[in-house]
């Protein structure tokens, strides 16, 4: 871990074992022992990335509300562990209130922490019957939180600048990460892409960071006309200094990146947003394919533990119909 919180790198998901265990502490609302076991067992499988602390599985009340334009609103919620562990590209999985109504948490990306109040900010956009519920709450009501949870980013290679690139939420992890990078002393420059100037919700969050944005809309009501990742190539291709993507964004974004990073020998990370149903690895309901170094042939990979963030090179977007089948003896 760098001194910034952005993970330098991740220690292998073994040596992370007897830490994990030594933390579950039964006095406190640490993850509890049914959950605990599933989570090993992949950690076991040599890929996991719980290399951070215990997620907190409890209740957290919220602070503060503030509803923005049309479907956004950023909740503020109290809990001092998840203020505490939580780093850019974490999220946690969280359901308003801690009735059984609404049996599942949903997953949200933290946007900021503040420590000295044991706090944690999120940005929801409603969509369904979770996030709408969530943005309906109060404060003083209470949240049901599991987290923080996943894989985070990882600092960029010395020298090289980092180049984030939001569409939409996305842009959630993408502030918490240059809050960090600026503190440890980088540059970063921010790319935030939206349908049109009402879906860049946080232009004027990110604006106040002191950093390079460009704003791009494909109705050209914000900022330049078109796709994010168009203004991304042309930045590229004005400076020809070494650089970092990192990205968080609907899927056809993320795969554009993921091929300029390609074209361009890029390292990039980008943060996935599959469905996901329990967010420790038990459900599989948010596998993605990916292949490491050496290895002869992909592999299903649950996103929630060892992404959200994955390396854009591991990630296989496209796959014959017959190496499917062959995954799938
Ligand atoms: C790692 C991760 C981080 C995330 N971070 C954020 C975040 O910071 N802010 C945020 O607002 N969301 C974020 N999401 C997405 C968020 O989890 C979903 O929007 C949420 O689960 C929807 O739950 P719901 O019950 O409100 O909607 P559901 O009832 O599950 O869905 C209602 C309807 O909306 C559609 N829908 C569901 N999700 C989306 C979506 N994301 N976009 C468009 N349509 C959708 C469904 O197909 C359905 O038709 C993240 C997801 C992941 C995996
Ligand atoms: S969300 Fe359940 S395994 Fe990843």
């Amino acid at each position: 871990m760098s001194s910034t919180g952005v993970a330098a790198t991740s220690a292998p998901a073994s040596a992370a074992l007897p830490s994990i265990r030594a933390r579950i502490d039964p006095g406190r609302d640490y993850i509890r022992a049914p959950l605990i076991a599933p989570l090993l067992r992949l950690n076991d499988a040599g890929h996991a990335g719980y290399h951070l602390r215990v997620p907190v599985n409890g209740e957290t009340p919220l602070v503060a509300r503030e509803l923005l334009a049309d479907d956004y609103c950023l909740l503020t919620f109290r809990h001092p562990d998840v203020a505490q562990a939580a780093r850019p590209g974490q999220f946690v999985m969280i359901k308003p209130g801690a009735s059984a109504e609404l049996p599942l948490r949903r997953p949200f990306s933290i946007l900021a922490v503040d420590r000295e109040q044991a706090t944690f900010s999120l940005f929801v956009k409603r969509v369904g019957a979770s996030s709408r519920a969530l943005s309906q709450l109060c404060p003083g009501e209470v949240a049901t939180c599991l987290g923080p949870l996943g894989r985070p980013f990882a600092a960029p290679p010395p020298g090289a600048v980092p180049l984030l690139i939001a569409g939409g939420y996305g842009v959630a992890p993408l502030i918490f990460l240059a809050r960090e990078l600026m503190r440890d002393g980088h540059l970063p420059c921010l790319f935030y892409g939206g349908r049109s100037a009402k879906d860049l919700a946080l232009a004027g969050m990110t604006e106040a960071l002191g950093t390079p944005v460009h704003f791009a809309t494909n109705d050209g009501s914000r900022g330049q006309a078109g796709l994010v990742t168009e203004s991304l190539e042309r930045h590229l291709d004005a400076y020809s200094q070494p650089a970092a993507l990192y990205a968080c964004g609907p899927q056809p974004m993320l795969r554009a990146v993921a091929r300029i990073a390609e074209t361009r020998g890029l390292p990039a990370q980008l943060s996935l947003d599959p469905w996901m149903g329990c967010g420790v690895g038990i459900c599989l309901s948010c596998v993605v394919r990916l292949r490491r170094a050496g290895e002869a042939r992909a592999k299903y990979r649950c996103a929630c533990t060892e992404g959200p963030v994955i390396d854009a090179h591991e990630i296989v977007w496209d796959e014959p119909a017959d190496a499917t089948r062959e995954e799938a003896r």
